[in-house]
């Protein structure tokens, strides 16, 4: 087997297996296992592993100003910087919130992504070309795959809140605009699994990209695929009792957990598999949500002209003066005939 087809089918085998698992649990009637065991196991360890791993984060020493750059530094007052030149090399916190809100809000350096590709032109004499293009797909693709899963979880929220939040019903009006089908056909999972679709075959259909990936980077998208065909299929075709989900979830989030009867075993799998996504979260890629906050690459201004970056390793910084040095080898360097400040005694 090649090495695409083995970490695939790794990463796919672990989906198929939890749906197998959450599907003969439900079955066998293990509801308090995958009702209410298992969610708050699974809560508890995101949490925990959250907090380790900023914990772990926020220690780590940054010995050196490290801002990505890509515009000019503050300099000669005549040299004019425009806003993008700001946001590109930040000198003030505000700035630096600036440019982190369009990197969280609008993957604004994923905008950016240029290609450089070899093209053969059309004339042979002059044989290859090469050609810088702005590359937008992954950009659209990323950005409708997280504003949905966004949506998603926000409209979930109707599961968890008794009375359901106003911010719902307005989502899921606005979601649902586009009535041609009964229930509702809500945008978001759509777009949600459109997205995660081609994210997974645009990592599969270049080579390159291929040739990085991992069982870790085709688990997520796999069992976000999951996740989200479980829901679709328990919204529009195997209608699950949704007011039977609510008690179930309002148990859970009261610390009042109960088992509820007439929960079909579809909808354990789809809890099931996002109970593990939940749970996986601290090890995984995935981390890269709280980890965009964290990065000095982008969390910091670009001032070391003018404010001096200490290093934590080693402040307060131990020094040894000339004097010191001096002082030590003294007599050494008059026999070796080197000027000294001080002479001998
Ligand atoms: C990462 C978290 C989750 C994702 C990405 C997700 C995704 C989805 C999607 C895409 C749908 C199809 C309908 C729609 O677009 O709303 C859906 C439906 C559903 N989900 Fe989830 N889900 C998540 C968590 C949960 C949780 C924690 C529960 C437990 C309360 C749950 C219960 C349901 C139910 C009962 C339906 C059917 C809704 C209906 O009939 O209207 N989901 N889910």
């Amino acid at each position: 087997m090649d090495f695409f087809k083995r970490h695939f089918m790794v990463a796919l085998s672990a989906v198929l297996g939890l749906v197998i698992i959450a599907y003969v649990g439900a079955k066998g009637n293990l509801q308090l296992i995958f009702g209410v065991v298992v969610p708050y196991l699974a809560v508890l360890i995101f949490f925990e592993g959250l907090i380790y791993r900023v914990i772990k984060w926020s220690r780590s020493p940054v010995p050196f100003k490290i801002p990505t750059t890509a515009a000019q530094n503050k300099s000669l007052p005549w040299i004019k910087k425009n806003l993008g030149d700001k946001l590109d090399n930040p000198e003030t916190t505000g700035q630096v919130v600036g440019r982190m809100a369009l990197e969280v809000g609008l993957f604004r350096s994923l905008f950016r992504n240029t290609r450089t590709q070899l093209l053969s032109t059309t004339k042979q004499s002059q044989g290859v070309q090469l050609v810088h293009w702005s590359y937008k797909w992954l950009w659209l693709g990323a950005i409708a795959f997280h504003y949905a899963f966004l949506v998603v979880i926000l409209r979930h929220l109707r599961f968890f809140t008794e009375p359901t939040a106003g911010l719902v019903h307005l989502l899921d009006a606005v979601d649902g605009f586009v009535v041609f089908f009964t229930p509702t056909v809500f945008m978001s999972g759509v777009v949600l699994v459109a997205a995660a679709l081609y994210l997974l075959s645009r990592r599969i259909a270049n080579p390159a990209l291929r040739y990085i990936s991992l069982a870790a980077d085709y688990f997520p998208l796999l069992l976000i695929l999951a996740i989200a065909t479980t829901g679709i299929l328990l919204r529009y075709f195997y209608k699950t009792d949704v007011v039977a989900v609510k008690e179930l979830a309002i148990g859970l989030v009261t610390l009042k957990p109960h088992v509820v009867a007439g929960i079909g075993p579809l909808f354990y799998v789809h809890l099931f598999l996002v109970c593990v996504l939940f749970a996986y979260f601290p090890f995984s890629k995935l981390l890269h949500a709280p980890g965009v906050f964290l990065s000095p690459t982008r969390n910091t201004a670009g001032n070391t002209r003018w404010v001096r970056h200490v290093n934590p390793w080693n402040y307060p910084v131990k020094f040894h003066s000339y004097m010191d040095q001096e002082d030590a080898y003294r007599e050494a360097m008059i026999e070796a005939g080197i000027p000294v400040e001080k002479e001998l005694k």
